[in-house]
């Protein structure tokens, strides 16, 4: 290969490596493979080997450079990044249409066009394009002077090193692109485990992560943690036109970045009301923490006439969605026992309402926890509620301390039944096995839907049963009498002879249900059924091996190794031989039946309600027909299918391309007819 002809190839392998780059990150609607696509940037790797004259500071290959050696440097802004005022609720909203068209001298039937977008929190970054190359990028700073963090933002795989080249528009001479550089909630929490693991100092929340991981010196450590950025506006421009917000976003999408989605162009403030509430309901769907929107007026004249206060332009203003987080007390420390005897410590809040909801309890996991928040009875804390997430402790307000608080000490023996404790890892366990708190959480277990689902014994109940002696250990259930059950308070005939149904129908509930109820540590659903359909019966499986477990596809030594001392252990032998001689008799697995089905193989996941069926209905059929259904959202995810008010899965796959059914295709696809 000449020098010519590698220089060529060059030039195109970059612009075909731009553009998958751009239908991966930008789109999620790839269409080449993965090999594919690493092919290419072989290749490239190679010439630029061979060719080191022809590597530039744009080169896809060049995302991840070396460290910064002295620190970021300063950056102004050509125009300052302002910031926005705030709307607090619908009224303010209203406030601020009326206060635009005064300033305009309209009247109130007069129509002002709006665009409305999402804000993403984040933080915000200018990224400057000469002749359509990244130059440089920069936080927002003080807004008028930021940190340059050009390799870092290089890093980010959304970001274009390169603007799009398309037929149907010429690359601007300079375009100043502005945005939020953003971290998924999954990632945060991804982050935050490692880093606890190596004994660092984890983030209170997203945006810090994002801005903690965008202001690394080494950009090799911004590079592992999977930034986004999404545009919203633009600071200077040369060679070329925009007279609306609407304009600037699609030609952002055009030249290759991701804009706030969704959005609407509305000229009715009560449809941008609409939006507002819409967008809070579904603001758990988001990928992103999603603080508010932005309103934003559309047409750039009136930008000029509306103009800027000292701090924040009149044309545009954030409506902020409820705060999740309130600051109060930690009144007291109170420890709580689960199913296997893990002691979960809780703290007692000075009530307060979040979101709607008073929340006077807040976990605090485990004592790594405690230790890594450094928290005290007494603290002033910032408490979180994200949907329907368990509260949590976000920080301690260190400032506030009287010197009056004090340390929360890890139990010393188990809270419930005296018995002692020891510490595995963060958690403390209770040693007892017949702690009671442990059979009240065994029998809720054991009692819940995908279990035998004995509707009917919730936690309540439970600790009813065990308080007044009537179960000491599992099979006790199945014993339950019509007169010691009317004894408990609460329950009447008709609730008695209700109970004693399902406890009957619970007899004959699938082997793999059967063996999920045991609750034998690291058996969890998936894990039953391999067993059921492996061993068809409960007596084979009350026979197997630890070798004959090792044979089977999908356990590990771990897994088997806790199956056998389970069974190993006499009081569990003892308690399903009473199980069996009240006459439990799990049914053998259904094996799915239609061979040809179309779905078969196909994996699903649901998100939302259904109308037709529940989720264990659709579950049911999905498996008879040779489907599989899955609880989470991956790669290998053939098909979300999307109900009522679905949940953060839909962005997810939707992220990941995943073909999505809404209910009637999916009643459509697996053949039901009612
Ligand atoms: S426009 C004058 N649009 O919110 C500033 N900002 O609280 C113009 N943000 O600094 C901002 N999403 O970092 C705008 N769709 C959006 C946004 C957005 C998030 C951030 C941005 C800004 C902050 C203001």
């Amino acid at each position: 290969m000449t020098r010519e002809e590698a220089k060529k190839r060059i030039e195109e392998l970059r612009e075909l490596i731009n553009y998958h780059n751009y239908r991966y990150y930008v789109l999620n609607d790839p269409v080449i493979s993965d090999a594919e696509y690493d092919e290419l940037f072989r290749e490239l790797v190679e010439l630029e080997k061979r060719f080191p004259e022809f590597i530039t500071p744009d080169s896809p290959t060049q995302r991840v450079g070396a460290p910064i050696k002295e620190g970021f440097k300063p950056v102004t802004h050509s125009i300052p990044m302002l910031s926005l005022q705030d709307a607090r609720n619908e009224a303010e909203i209203r406030e601020f249409d009326s206060r635009t068209k005064k300033f305009l001298g309209l009247s109130t039937r007069e129509k002002i066009e709006y665009i409305v977008e999402p804000k993403f929190d984040g933080l915000s970054c200018e990224i400057v394009y000469r002749n359509g190359v990244i130059e440089v990028a920069s936080t927002r700073g003080d807004g008028i002077v930021g940190e340059d963090v050009t390799p870092n933002v290089k890093t980010i795989k959304s970001v274009p090193l390169r603007l799009l080249k398309r037929e149907d528009l010429k690359i601007p001479d300079l375009i100043e692109v502005r945005g939020e550089v953003l971290m998924s909630k999954v990632d945060f929490e991804k982050l935050n485990r490692e880093l606890i693991a190596k004994g660092e100092k984890a983030f209170a929340n997203p945006r810090n992560a994002a801005s903690g991981s965008l202001r690394q010196l080494d950009p090799s450590i911004t590079a592992k943690r999977n930034l986004d950025f999404i545009a919203w506006g633009i600071g200077l421009t040369e060679g070329t036109v925009v007279k609306k917000q609407s304009e600037i976003l699609e030609l952002l999408d055009k030249l290759g970045f991701k804009t706030s989605k969704p959005r609407i162009v509305t000229n009715n403030i009560e449809e941008v009301i609409e939006f507002y509430r819409e967008m809070e309901k579904k603001r758990d769907t988001f990928i992103y923490e999603l603080d508010g929107i932005v309103i934003k007026v559309n047409d750039l004249d009136l930008w000029e006439k509306l103009g800027t206060t000292a701090r924040s332009p009149r044309y545009m203003i954030a409506a902020k969605f409820t705060p999740r987080q309130r600051t109060t007390k930690i009144v007291d420390v109170v420890y709580q026992v689960g199913r296997t005897g893990t002691i979960t410590p809780v703290a007692i809040l000075e009530p307060v309402e979040i979101g709607g909801v008073t929340v006077s309890r807040a976990t605090l996991h485990n004592f790594d926890e405690v230790e890594r928040l450094g928290v005290r009875i007494g603290d002033k804390v910032l408490v979180q509620r994200a949907g329907d997430v368990i509260p949590e402790i976000v920080t301690v307000i260190k400032d506030e301390r009287t010197g009056n608080e004090k340390p929360i000490e890890p139990p010393k023996e188990c809270p419930v039944c005296g018995a002692s404790v020891v510490r595995e890892g963060a958690y403390y366990k209770c040693v007892n096995a017949s702690c009671p708190a442990k059979l009240v959480q065994a029998i809720r277990h054991l009692a819940s839907r995908n279990a035998l689902d004995i509707e009917g014994i919730g936690e309540r109940t439970a600790a009813l049963l065990v308080e007044k002696g009537l179960v000491k250990s599992l099979a006790d259930i199945l014993y339950l009498q019509f007169y010691d059950l009317l004894k408990l308070p609460g329950f009447a005939e008709k609730s008695v002879i209700n109970l004693l149904k399902q406890i009957e129908k619970s007899k004959t509930v699938p082997l793999d249900r059967f063996i999920f109820s045991l609750g034998i540590p690291n058996v969890g659903e998936h894990t039953a059924k391999i067993l059921a359909k492996q061993f068809k019966t409960l007596d084979n499986f009350l026979n197997i091996t630890y070798e004959k477990l090792l044979t089977i596809k999908g356990i590990g030594p771990e897994t088997a190794k806790s199956i056998i001392q389970f069974l190993k252990e006499p009081r569990n032998r003892e308690m399903i031989e009473r199980m069996i001689k009240a006459g439990v008799s799990p049914k053998p697995i259904e094996e799915p039946k239609s061979v040809d089905s179309p779905i078969k193989g196909k994996i699903f996941v649901f998100t939302g309600t259904l109308d037709s069926m529940t989720r264990e209905e659709a579950k049911k059929i999905v498996e008879s027909l040779g489907g599989k259904v899955s609880n989470s959202v991956s790669r290998n995810t053939d098909y979300l299918v999307v109900g009522k008010d679905p949940g953060s899965k839909l962005q997810r796959a939707l992220s990941f391309g995943i073909k999505t059914l809404n209910e009637q295709e999916f009643l459509e696809l697996i053949g039901y007819k009612k």
